[in-house]
This record gives C-alpha cells, structure tokens and sequence, in this order.
C-alpha cells in the first residue's frame, strides 16, 4: 500500500494550534504514538517555532556493529570491452531514477499556480538535468484516483483538497485540480528538461478522461505517459471496488478504458498508456501477464509498471493495519546488498517479460516503507546507500526506471521538501537523504543513452561492499564501490584493488595512469545532516535554495601501471564512484537557476519564467561561461592528503554576488 498520506488534515490542524507553543523534539513521536527503543532524540532546527514534522524528524538510531573481521581490501578484476562481459544490463540513461510526487502535493512541491514555480526546485532539478539530460516526474499516487477537474479554485489556486472519502483508506483527500496544474508542468519543462507522467482517475469506469485531454494539448511532448490506475491489486482490500473484483475485473475495465479512449476525439495519442501498476501485495504481476495483459494491450501500452515499497509503517502512522514496527528493529535489513536484491527478485521474472515485448519496465512508485517511512531511517545516509545500491540493482535486471515518491510535510522519505507554507518566509527548502541517490545515478549514468551495468558480486558476495562496474558506450567507464558499514575507527575502511584487463581477463593490461574519484559521504549511516558529493552539500533542514554548496572535490588516484592495478580506499560508511575512462562532468557550472534575486523569501512569489532565466543574470549557460572565464586563476592544482587518500585535485568554487561558480581547475 503505497502512497500514503495518512493524517493530512488531522496533523495539519495540530500543527496550526501548536505551531506557537510547541517545543518540537518529541512531537512526531507523539502524534504517531510511537515509544521507539534505542532511539536518541536530536534536535537542532534553525529559528523559528517548528514543530518536528515528519519531513523534519531527527531520529537518531543506532547503527548496527561492524562485521567482524572487517573486510579491509579485495580485488576487483575487471574486463575493459563491454563486449566479453555476459549478463550486463540494457542500455539505461541518466534519468534512470526520478520522482513520484503524490497528486494531493504537487502544489506544494512544484509551486502553489503557474505563475508561482517554485524555484529552489528548479535549482534542484537543474542540478540532474545537468547530469542526464532530463529528469523524469510522475504526479499520482493514491490521490490520482479520485482527482477530479474544476474550472476554478480560490486564490488561483491549481490544486485544492477536498474533504477525506470514505472510500480511500489512507484517509487521502480528493484533489481537485484546474488546467493550471497543466501550465505549472509545462511551466516546469520550458525552464528544466523535465519529462511527465500523469495518472487516470480509475476509481470508476465512468472515465473522466480530461487529465489525459488536457495534459495531450498542454503539455505534449513534455507528457510521456498515462497511468491508467495505480495499485489495482489493492482496490478490493481497499472497498474501492467489491470484494470480489480480480483480474480478470481489470482485464475488463482496463479494456473499456482503451475503447473510451480510442472513441475520444479529444486525445489523439492513444497508445502511451502505463500498466498495471501493481502493488505486488494481492497480485503477484505473473497473475497480471497470465491474464493475456500484455498480448491484449501491446499497441496501447507504452510502458509495463510496478510499484512496490519494501516494508510499511501504517500501523504507526494512522493505525493501519499490521502490528506497530520498531525503526530501530528496521533499520539493519536496509543496510546491506540483500535489500536492494531482495526487491529486485521478485521482478527479474516480469522484467524479462517485459524486455520480450519490448516495452519499458518501471519502478512506478517506491521509497523505503508506505505510509511515510521510518523516522531515523528514512532521511538517512543509510537510505542514501540502500536507494543508490536498489536502483543500481534495477538497472543491472533491466528495469528502464524507478520513481522514488514524495508525499507531504508528515512523511520521513521526501527527497525534497518545500517548507510548511506559514514558514515560506524564514525557511528554505530540504532535501531528503534520497535525493543524493538521485544525484550520483546521474552521474553515473550520464547523458548518452548507452550506459550498461552489472553487479560484480564483489568480495566474495559480501553484502556489505557491494560493486558494479558500469560500461558506456562499450567500454569500461565507472566502478560504483559501496561500504554499509558504520565504524568511525576507520577500521572497517577498505581498500579496493581495481585491475582492468589483464590477469585472468584474457585482455591486455588496460588499467589507466590515473583514476578520478567522487565520494558520497557522511559521518553514520544513522545521520541525516551533512550528507556529501564530492565534498558539496545541499544544506541541511531548511537551508537548501537548490544549490550544491562548498568545495567541489574529486579524488585523483593515480594507478600504478607496472602492477595493473588502482587502489581506492571506501570509508565506512561511504561510497565512492571511480571514474575509469573519462573525467567527471564539471566544466559546466551546476546551477541552472539562481535564488540571488528570488530569495526564500520569494520560494512562492512571482516568477515569470521569461525573466527567471536570463535576468538575474543569465541562464545556466552564461553562468558557465563567466566560471571559465573570470576565475581562471583560481588555485590551480591545489592539492593535499584528504581523508589519508593518495592524492586529490580540487576544483574550487568562488562566490561573486551571490553566484557560486564552479571551475574545474585541474
Ligand atoms: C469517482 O470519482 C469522481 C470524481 O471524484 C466522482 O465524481 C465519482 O462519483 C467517483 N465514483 C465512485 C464510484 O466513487
Ligand atoms: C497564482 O496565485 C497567486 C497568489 O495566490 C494569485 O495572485 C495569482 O492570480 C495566481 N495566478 C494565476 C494565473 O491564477
Ligand atoms: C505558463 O503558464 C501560463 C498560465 O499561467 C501560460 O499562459 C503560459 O503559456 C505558460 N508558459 C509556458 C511556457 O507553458
Ligand atoms: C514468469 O511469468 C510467466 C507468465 O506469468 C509464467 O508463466 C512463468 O512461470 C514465470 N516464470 C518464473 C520463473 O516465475
Ligand atoms: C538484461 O538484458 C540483457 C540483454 O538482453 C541480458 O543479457 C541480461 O541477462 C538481462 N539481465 C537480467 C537480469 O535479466
Ligand atoms: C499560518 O496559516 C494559517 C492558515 O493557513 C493562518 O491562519 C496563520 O495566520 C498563518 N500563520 C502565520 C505565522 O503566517
Ligand atoms: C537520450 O534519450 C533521450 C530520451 O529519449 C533523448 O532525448 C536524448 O536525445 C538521448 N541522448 C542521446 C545522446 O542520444
Ligand atoms: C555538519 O557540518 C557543520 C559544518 O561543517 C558542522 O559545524 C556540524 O557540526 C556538522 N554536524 C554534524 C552532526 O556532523
Ligand atoms: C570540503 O568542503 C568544505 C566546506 O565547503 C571546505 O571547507 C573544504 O575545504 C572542502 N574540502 C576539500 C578537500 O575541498
């Protein structure tokens, strides 16, 4: 059960009556009558009378022990041709991971009506465009279901909620919506590359299909797909239809839904249809192909889709069903290879189905548990490792993407959070640990369409330093080396030996002189503060405007050529990307939108998209261009002994008028 929401409007009157008079640390704990063993509370939120709204929780819990011995080095043996390595991946891109933003919050997340865009955002968005090309988004969930148009709502608001339903029980609002919601989006992808998907009312088959109309003729190219329903395995368990309605029920109704379609002279693309979504927890998807689903619906369907959250903490969060689960009871299964294998399983069946018939095989919705994630666990580095390590994972069974979702103020998981709307004007954005994940992916997979990965089984298969080696263009081009464990005394740090080509390869020697290496990093896998990328950080709770901020640091190792190997050592816990074949991306500055004039005080004011690109200044580009060229004499090859590392070249950054410029000055 996916999306949750559960007491949005119950909390948000708490929250109003006590916003003045609370002394937050144990409110959500409070509210989700939660008594978590071995938690320790922290709190640290900047001024201001702030509760501890989920998306703000700072549940400390405590990590489990590091294995004993600990692993301080292995080998890694690796081919250099794509071309002699059986079971890689599919071709992925950079996009792979994006994000599902729960329809009842896309106002609060993309910006309140289409003159209002949120602009930290963009910034954030702007930060994977760079990387990938684009950013894939879906708004649904849940609350897609019962989504309803209206002409006009108050304020020139694009969305609104209307009052709880007794047939949703997660207790989500109906949504009503205006064609602003369309302006918004395609508002969004005039200025960031951002590709949609939008999501069916399937509550009934009496099908209101303006989403479908309206998102064709507003958004069009920038609309990739159409979820018709989201988790029908859970409509009966849920009395949205009777107890009875099976497969064979959505055979039908998913039928009816192509005939209304094909009959509707108002939507002319009538075969990018995303399905059947489910939840794998009523129906496993091989009762869905057993159906016929894919042979009925091949020409209308443009993706195959599923949606799975490892683990649920309804009972916590509205009393749901299920007994009440312990985070910190929780927290080691999300901290090894398993995890992200575990989940993967259950599809490698589907995804080759999938891949048979040549359509995409998706991750539509997922994040570390329903019903809002675990505090403590969910904006951990902890969740930063588990996401990357469980999307890697997707990509090596050849999923073509996975949406890791973002609910409200009252959820754990958020990659990315706008500020509760009272407190627009003295707070910034927050980013979730998850939105790391998001970052490094895009990285790692680049912007050419033709990245390939494979899980290298390393160490012996241990599942706490998990590898995969990544080929682009049919070539080795990155090692992805994972380290979950958490031991500060630097014992468990280990050192990876990377040989390419060469030994039992059957290759020539082909390890390169040097490597470049990118660190995600932070101090426990229990903290959610301080969370690194090549030494840059968004900012904690409340101070991100969607800019990586502090020194750009990339590791250069160099390898000793006479022995065929580069060493890289992997803190614990951390994570480093090597790059083999090639430099990072960093010539182009990361910024794509400035907040210089559009200050927090402005996350909801006026912005006319024409102004907001090239008027603070200048666009992206221009930025770039004025990195490379007015800094030019920045510290060159500023080098010193970091974290004991071989060497290390930093690219420095400088500020001028509030613009951050990166350079790559190696
Ligand atoms: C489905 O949702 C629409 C819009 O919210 C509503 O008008 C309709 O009555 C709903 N159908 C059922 C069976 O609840
Ligand atoms: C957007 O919202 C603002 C503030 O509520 C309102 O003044 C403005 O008219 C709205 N814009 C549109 C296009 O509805
Ligand atoms: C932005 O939204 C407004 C509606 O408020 C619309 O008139 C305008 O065309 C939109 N711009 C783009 C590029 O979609
Ligand atoms: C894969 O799915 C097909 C279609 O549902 C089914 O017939 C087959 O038994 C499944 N194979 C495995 C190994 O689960
Ligand atoms: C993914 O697809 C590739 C290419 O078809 C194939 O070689 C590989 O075995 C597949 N991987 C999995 C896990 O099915
Ligand atoms: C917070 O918002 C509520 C209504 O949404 C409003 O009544 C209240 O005055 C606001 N408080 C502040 C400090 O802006
Ligand atoms: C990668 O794929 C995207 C989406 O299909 C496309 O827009 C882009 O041009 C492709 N990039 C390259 C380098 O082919
Ligand atoms: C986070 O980083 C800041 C700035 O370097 C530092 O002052 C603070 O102590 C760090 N917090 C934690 C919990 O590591
Ligand atoms: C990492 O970032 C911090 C904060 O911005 C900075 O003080 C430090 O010098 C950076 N380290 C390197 C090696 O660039």
């Amino acid at each position: 059960m996916a999306s949750l929401s559960p007491p949005i409007l119950s909390l948000k009157s708490l929250f109003l009556s006590l916003l003045f008079t609370l002394n937050h640390a144990v409110f959500a704990v409070t509210v989700y009558g939660q008594t978590p063993l071995g938690m320790t509370m922290t709190s640290s939120l900047a001024s201001g009378p702030v509760p501890t709204l989920p998306a703000y929780d700072k549940t400390v819990l405590i990590p489990p022990g590091p294995p004993q011995p600990p692993t301080t080095a292995f080998g890694l043996e690796l081919q250099p041709q794509a071309a002699s390595v059986p079971g890689l991946s599919i071709t992925q891109s950079g996009a792979f991971l994006g994000f599902s933003i729960e329809m009842s919050v896309v106002n609060q997340v993309l910006g309140k009506n289409s003159s209002h865009i949120a602009v930290p955002l963009l910034n954030l968005l702007g930060n994977l465009q760079h990387r990938a090309g684009s950013v894939r988004i879906r708004c649904g969930g849940n609350t897609q279901e019962l989504a309803r148009f209206t002409d006009q709502l108050d304020n020139g608001a694009a969305i609104a909620k209307e009052k709880g339903n007794a047939l949703n029980p997660t207790q989500t609002p109906a949504v009503l919506y205006t064609m602003d919601l369309f302006y918004i989006m395609s508002n969004i992808s005039s200025l960031v590359n951002v590709k949609w998907y939008l999501g069916i009312p399937f509550n009934d088959t009496n099908f209101d299909l303006r989403i479908s109309e309206y998102g064709q003729a507003i958004l069009g190219d920038n609309l990739l797909a159409l979820q018709a329903g989201n988790e029908p395995d859970l409509y009966a368990r849920h009395q949205k239809r009777p107890e009875t309605w099976h497969v064979a029920d959505y055979m039908r109704e998913f039928g009816d839904l192509v005939s209304f379609i094909n009959n509707h002279p108002n939507i002319p693309i009538k075969n990018n249809l995303i399905g059947p979504s489910v939840a794998s927890a009523d129906w496993t998807p091989e009762m869905v192909w057993d159906a016929g689903y894919i042979e009925t619906f091949k020409d209308v369907l443009s993706i195959i889709a599923v949606e799975h959250y490892p683990n649920n903490n309804c009972f916590a969060a509205f009393g749901g069903s299920g007994s009440l689960k312990i985070p910190q009871d929780e927290f080691a299964a999300y901290l090894n290879h398993n995890a992200g294998r575990d989940l993967v399983r259950p599809y490698l069946n589907s995804s080759a189905i999938a891949l048979a018939a040549g359509k995409p095989f998706m991750m539509f919705e997922t994040n570390t548990a329903s019903c809002g994630g675990f505090p403590g666990i969910s904006d951990t580095f902890g969740a930063t490792l588990w996401a990357l390590d469980y999307g890697y994972q997707m990509a090596y069974a050849n999923f073509s993407g996975a949406l890791f979702h973002v609910g409200g103020q009252n959820v754990y998981y958020n990659p990315f959070t706008a500020p509760p709307t009272n407190q627009t004007a003295f707070h910034q954005w927050t980013v979730g640990a998850i939105f790391y994940s998001v970052l490094v992916m895009t990285e790692s997979f680049g912007k050419s369409n033709q990245s390939r990965i494979i899980d290298l089984n390393a160490n012996g298969d241990n599942i706490f330093t998990p590898a995969y080696a990544i080929y682009d263009q049919d070539v080795l081009s990155k090692v992805a080396l994972f380290n979950y464990v958490d031991d500060a005394s630097g014992a468990s740090d280990y050192t990876a030996t990377i040989s390419v080509g060469g030994g039992n390869t059957g290759a020539p020697n082909s390890s390169p002189a040097e490597v470049k290496v990118k660190y995600l990093a932070a101090s426990s896998v229990s903290t959610g503060v301080n969370i690194t990328w090549a030494n840059q950080t968004f900012g904690n709770a409340f101070e991100v405007d969607g800019h990586l901020k502090g020194d750009l640091e990339i590791v250069t190792v160099p390898c000793d050529q006479a022995s065929n190997t580069c060493q890289i050592r992997v803190p614990a816990p951390g994570f480093a990307l090597v790059f083999i074949n090639g430099n990072p991306e960093v010539e182009e500055s990361d910024i794509t939108f400035s907040t210089t004039a559009f200050t927090k005080l402005m996350n909801t004011a006026t912005v006319d998209p024409a102004v907001l690109e090239t008027s603070n200044g200048m666009s992206g580009k221009d930025r770039s261009k004025m990195g490379s060229t007015s800094f030019g004499s920045i510290d060159n090859g500023a080098s010193a002994a970091i974290h004991g590392y071989v060497s290390v070249v930093t690219a420095v950054t400088s500020m001028m008028a509030g613009w951050i410029l990166l350079r790559h000055v190696i």
